[in-house]
């Protein structure tokens, strides 16, 4: 456990550093006596054999992980497994890939030589996920991948971290419902993501999740210094399913809404 706790926290530490915002909400958020207690986060790659999902998601089950469900996001070309540990209060990880079979050249051209960059013992090592970005890529490389997919730009300036982590509305104590908490960071001057509306899902999909829009950051390129959108904070309240049990899935038509949250406006 303490090896996977590492993990989190590292990933976490790279979280909140390039996503100030995430860590003020965390902040005021206990500030009112409450402890968060996280749902699930989040992962990204490109569908390539060497670092795709399974490989991220292996490093997961090795520190007690299992595979619970896959989904397919149409809209967005991606893949995504969730997986779940055996300690039930240990977060969701949900991990997804861009599919690189329904692109043409130009983005897969990009992606094979940012993947040939990466070194040959990475992918074996215990803390993939927490590693950052790997390879070089230029300005113009970035905004080729933009056209073609918001996602496969995210991850080609990003590499391997959270993405986003998301707060359990279930577990808060003095927030009713998600509409008084998005009302809380409203008030307070944080944007939401209003792709789809504020709140994606509902009841009757056992899940509604509402999100922060991601804050900008300055990245390094290859080639000179470029300002774009980085994570978002998540916040997820669960219902229980007929069954009397608490659906601990995704539903892959909010999370393609959900997924706009990283993009360029
Ligand atoms: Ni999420």
């Amino acid at each position: 456990m303490t090896q996977l706790n590492d993990l989190l926290t590292r990933l976490w530490d790279d979280y909140v550093a390039l996503n100030p915002h995430a860590l003020q909400i965390h902040q005021l958020i206990e500030s009112r006596g409450e402890t968060i207690h996280n749902d699930h986060i989040a992962l990204r790659t490109f569908g390539d054999k060497r670092i795709g999902m399974d490989v991220l998601g292996e490093k997961f089950v090795n520190l007690g992980y299992e595979p619970r469900g896959f989904y397919t996001f149409t809209e967005k070309h991606l893949y995504a497994t969730h997986y779940e540990h055996a300690d039930q209060s240990m977060p969701k990880v949900f991990v997804s890939e861009l599919r690189l079979d329904v692109f043409g050249d130009t983005l897969r051209s990009i992606v094979a030589e940012l993947v040939d960059q990466v070194p040959a013992e990475l992918p074996r090592q215990w803390d993939l996920p927490a590693t950052g970005r790997p390879w070089s890529i230029s300005i113009e490389e970035y905004e080729t991948l933009r056209g073609e997919s918001e996602y496969a730009a995210w991850v080609a300036a990003f590499g391997f971290r959270a993405n986003h982590f998301t707060v359990d509305v279930n577990a808060l104590k003095t927030f009713a419902d998600l509409p008084e908490l998005n009302a809380f960071l409203k008030a307070n001057g944080f944007a939401l993501n209003t792709a789809g509306g504020e709140i994606k899902g509902s009841p009757d999909d056992y899940l509604e999740q509402s999100s922060t829009l991601a804050g900008e950051v300055e990245v390094e390129f290859a080639d000179g210094k470029l300002t774009i959108p980085a994570c978002y904070y998540e916040f997820a309240r669960r219902y229980m399913m007929p069954s009397g049990k608490q659906f601990n899935g995704f539903v892959a038509k909010s999370a393609d809404k959900i997924f706009q949250s990283t993009d360029r406006r």
